[in-house]
């Protein structure tokens, strides 16, 4: 095993499974109960090391951000916002999108990296295959700083900024139970059980956190996985493609459910919950109970609406302010601010700079979104 310093219970366990992603095969790992965020209690915050040095770059400096795709909501919220947002802080952003490619993404980085950015900011494609792009950037000099998800296996990396994932995925199932005993009657409640892109960092964590709630329920009969399809690996949908995941339903519901009622369903997006919920509309299914994540306008739609029963916050615009709170402190010369989590990615302890998803349901939505004039536009 790698060498650890970890601070909670749940953080040796998102660890553990970051440094099991590494293998791009199985990326299943221990369940989590809690997220980091609210586990600090034994953390010892985490200052630059004495010999770490930290040079601050000039006003005006070039900043690279390279996104894995634009394929969902807040991928395109990203690309606007750090463009905007770094042309106001008086930075030259170079803002790109690698449509789900790693040798695209490799090609953009080492384009950014010869264009003399100062600092990278990166959202994976592969959390795995950045390694020696980043090595390379760091050599050069440059800051890399993940977003929103783990950059994995490299030394090439000062800290990440991202949503508690184990968290998102445990706030994904909580709400497919309370949907389930709100809407559904009386347990026992057929689920089936969905995941993210398996290349992806978070998707195996999020699916961690759900069955960390799911599980025990299963265990005593209130679940039903009626296809038995509980792994991550059976249940992930390769780069997160909702087509691919309305197929896998449609299998599912003509292999398992031609006499049966689908009650539920975890979802890891909301991309994902608008392809499972059509695919249960074509088959003339009642709609289950479907998760969901990222609050996409046209999921909070339906979740006001009453089509989709749940997804889970997680602003854009606080992940790229905090990114920029941190490219303005390494531009000053003072390095990467403390931070009380950290996470081994295989290679090294990370700092992981975390901010808490938060659950919509309807009952909620109207006040998770009061600072959100175009989201809360949605909800008439
Ligand atoms: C992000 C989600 C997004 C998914 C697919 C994940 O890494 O955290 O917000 O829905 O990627 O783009």
């Amino acid at each position: 095993m790698k060498k650890r310093t970890l601070l909670s219970m749940a953080m040796v366990a998102t660890m553990a499974l970051a440094t099991f992603t590494g293998c791009g095969g199985s990326r299943e790992g221990a369940a989590t109960t809690d997220t980091a965020a609210e586990t600090t209690e034994e953390a010892e915050t985490t200052e630059a090391p004495a010999e770490e040095s930290f040079p601050g770059f000039e006003d005006g400096a070039t900043i690279g951000v390279s996104l894995p795709w634009l394929g969902t909501q807040n991928w395109k919220e990203a690309e606007e916002m750090f463009t905007a947002q770094l042309e106001e802080a008086g930075y030259k952003p170079i803002v790109q999108a690698a449509d789900q490619k790693v040798t695209q993404q490799q090609q953009q980085i080492e384009s950014m990296i010869e264009n003399g950015a100062k600092v990278i900011v990166v959202g994976p494609v592969d959390g795995s295959q950045l390694g020696a792009v980043l090595e390379q950037a760091k050599e050069a000099g440059v800051y890399v700083i993940g977003y929103d998800r783990l950059l994995e296996n490299t030394s090439g990396v000062d800290g990440v900024v991202q949503f508690g994932s184990v968290k998102t995925g445990e706030l994904q199932a909580q709400a497919l139970l309370q949907g389930l005993e709100e809407k559904k009657g009386e347990a026992p409640y057929n689920i089936e059980l969905f995941g993210g892109g398996p290349a992806d960092p978070n998707a195996p964590n999020f699916f961690t956190g759900a069955m960390s709630v799911l599980q025990p329920k299963i265990d005593d009969g209130t679940l039903v996985v009626v296809s038995g399809q509980t792994d991550f690996t059976q249940c992930a949908t390769v780069d997160w493609d909702n087509a691919k995941a309305q197929s896998r339903m449609d299998s599912l519901l003509a292999g398992n459910y031609s006499d049966k009622e689908i009650d539920g369903v975890l979802s890891p997006n909301d991309g994902i919950a608008r392809a499972i919920i059509t695919s249960c509309e074509n088959a003339g299914q009642e709609i289950p109970v479907v998760s969901g994540l990222d609050a996409e306008n046209e999921s909070v739609e339906w979740v006001w609406s009453g089509r989709q029963y749940s997804t889970v916050a997680k602003p854009t615009n606080d992940l790229v302010a905090k990114t920029i709170e941190i490219i303005d402190s390494l531009k000053a010369g003072n390095g990467m601010p403390a931070t009380d989590v950290e996470v081994d990615n295989g290679v090294k302890n990370v700092r992981i700079y975390e901010l808490p998803p938060v659950v919509v349901t309807k009952d909620n939505a109207k006040e998770v979104f009061a600072n959100d004039p175009s989201r809360l536009e949605l909800l008439k």
